[in-house]
């Protein structure tokens, strides 16, 4: 089932999210589906719980189809499709690198964030199996901006410089999809 998904202002984006510790049950399948239905409908690259009101530390992201680009992020490399539970991030150096985001919850803009290059993820899968991944670029910003949401955090906070905040269409006029963000 397609969720609404909540919008920069609204303060259930701006809690903290609660560790799922309930594995087995049918109410986090659903959930989970719901997340899935959702950010396919929306091109999305990822979500989190929050953004559709539920406040647990349940982020999903990625493709199905290893061959699939997102066609919002067009040059990205293609992220595996991840059920991610209680994650928790490991830089695995200092190294920053700026690089544009967009966001479900922030429709219609993109803003240059800098994150953490190359970490190491932890966390549950959607059974409780464990997951543990090295990555780096895209897939290390997407798990980023994705976990910063289970804490409350919009990637306009990460920013350095506002003025790297912009309207999609405006920022990048041949992108197709600019409309929908
Ligand atoms: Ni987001």
């Amino acid at each position: 089932m397609i969720r609404p998904i909540l919008r920069m202002g609204d303060p259930r984006l701006l809690r903290v999210a609660e560790p799922v510790r309930d594995f087995g049950s049918a109410a986090l399948q659903a959930l989970i589906a719901d997340m899935f239905d959702t950010m396919r409908a929306a091109n999305g690259a990822g979500l989190a719980a929050p953004q559709i009101g539920v406040p647990l530390r349940v982020v999903i992201f990625g493709s199905a189809d290893p061959a699939a680009r997102n066609p919002r992020y067009p040059d990205a490399d293609p992220v595996p499709q991840t059920v991610l539970i209680n994650p928790v991030l490991q830089p695995l150096s200092e190294e920053m690198v700026e690089g544009w985001e967009g966001c479900l919850s922030v429709p219609g803009l993109r803003g240059l964030v800098p994150r953490y290059r190359r970490l190491r993820y932890t966390g549950l899968d959607d059974q409780g199996r464990p997951i543990d991944r090295t990555v780096e670029g895209f897939h290390a910003r997407v798990v980023q901006h994705e976990v910063d949401h289970l804490d409350g955090i919009l990637y306009p906070m990460r920013m350095r410089d506002l003025s790297r905040l912009g309207f999609t269409d405006v920022l990048f006029p041949g992108l197709t999809d600019a409309a929908e963000d």
